[in-house]
């Protein structure tokens, strides 16, 4: 099969195609005919060096696929009693699925664990369905989760424009939560706004802690999802409600801040965080049930949807890298392995 190899680590020209072995599926796990994978900001990182791929997990990147089961491993006792007790019903070859991997997503073929595929939504082709699972693991996990945001309460996204702030906004509105967003440049904003927050707020012109306050006469926020921190961090806190949730899924400006730990006490606040990739499987096979019940219906009726700003095929991956680091996307870049996989629909 092609696979896209990291050669060394460096530029988005280390990403070069190559032959490789297709690999097998082992317990628990099925080999997918990869139509499409999609490109995660992770990636980058994984390509620069700064983010090795967990113990296990394949060195090739792509954290997220779409496509054709063609093999299924063997099913053992231990994942029936750790995980395969509420696994979806057992695959079989013929199965369109979309999967989160640990790794190995840009290329024909990739193994998944059984439990983290789910069905393409009826109504997606395997482009859309590609650019669905790293994105809505991460922000059920962390927004609805961790962050405890239930309907009624307000939520401000950072990033807004970015793959998974395309994914906050949209479940938080379904969700019946008041959204804000933050992003750069009015092209951007009026995407967010598009999509259902009430606000985009551009941050090259605007203080989104003062234009937050105002919207909420004075109240604040209930959650902050921030990929940015260091500077922002003392500036999430400001925005934030009482009983107010920070949940911090990167640091685009940096891991380190000074903030003041007043407000933690005097308005109770909640600083958390998550990184989903180390997860285990059976982490991660709660959350793809979780969305198997509460999203997968709004992705089939069309409330929600993955936001596909452009795609690739697969042996160009260096370019959907340098498109992903020019930072002008809305949403999703995709790869495309399999020409077929553009414009059928489940
Ligand atoms: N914790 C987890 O489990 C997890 C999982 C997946 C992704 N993530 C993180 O979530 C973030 C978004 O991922 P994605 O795949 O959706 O990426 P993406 O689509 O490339 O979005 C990144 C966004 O960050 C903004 N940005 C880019 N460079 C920046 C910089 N130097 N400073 C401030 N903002 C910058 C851009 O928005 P503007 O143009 O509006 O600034 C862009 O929309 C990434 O940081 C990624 O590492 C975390």
């Amino acid at each position: 099969m092609i696979a896209i190899e990291i050669t060394r680590p460096g530029d988005p020209d280390v990403l070069v195609a190559k032959d490789r072995p297709r690999p097998a599926p082992g317990p628990n796990e099925v080999l997918i005919e990869v139509a499409a994978a999609g490109v995660n900001r992770p990636d980058l990182m994984q390509r620069q060096g700064k983010y090795p791929p967990p113990p296990g997990a394949s060195e090739i990147p792509g954290l997220e696929v779409a496509g054709t089961i063609v093999a299924v491993g063997s099913r053992t006792k231990a994942s029936t009693d750790a995980n395969a007790a509420a696994a979806p019903p057992r695959w079989r070859a013929g199965d369109q699925v979309c999967a989160l991997v640990a790794g190995g997503g840009y290329a024909e073929y990739c193994v998944a664990p059984a439990p983290q595929c789910l069905s393409v939504p009826r109504g997606l082709d395997l482009v859309a369905a590609a650019g669905i699972p790293e994105t809505f693991f991460t922000v059920w996990t962390n927004v609805f989760e961790r962050g405890r945001l239930v309907r009624g309460e307000t939520l401000l996204v950072h990033g807004g424009a970015s793959g998974i702030g395309t994914t906050a906004i949209q479940l938080g509105r379904a969700f019946g939560a008041r959204v804000f967003a933050t992003a750069g440049g009015p092209d951007k904003c009026a995407a967010c706004e598009r999509l259902g927050a009430e606000r985009a707020i551009d941050y090259r012109a605007e203080d989104f802690v003062e234009v937050v306050t105002a919207l909420t006469g004075g109240r604040g926020v209930d959650v902050v999802l921030d990929m940015v921190g260091a500077d922002y961090a003392p500036r999430n806190l400001d925005v934030l409600a009482t009983d107010g949730r920070l949940i911090q899924i990167a640091f685009l400006h940096g891991p380190t801040a000074t903030i003041n730990l007043t407000p933690l006490l005097r308005r109770r606040l909640t600083i958390t965080g998550s990184t989903l990739r180390p997860r285990s499987v059976a982490e991660k096979a709660a959350i793809a049930r979780a969305l198997g019940a509460q999203v997968w219906p709004l992705l089939e009726s069309g409330a929600v949807r993955p936001i596909v700003h452009a795609t690739f095929p697969l042996a160009r991956a260096a370019d959907a890298h340098r498109l992903m680091e020019a930072g002008t996307h809305i949403g999703k870049i995709v790869l495309v392995a399999r020409p077929s996989a553009l414009g059928s629909k489940v």
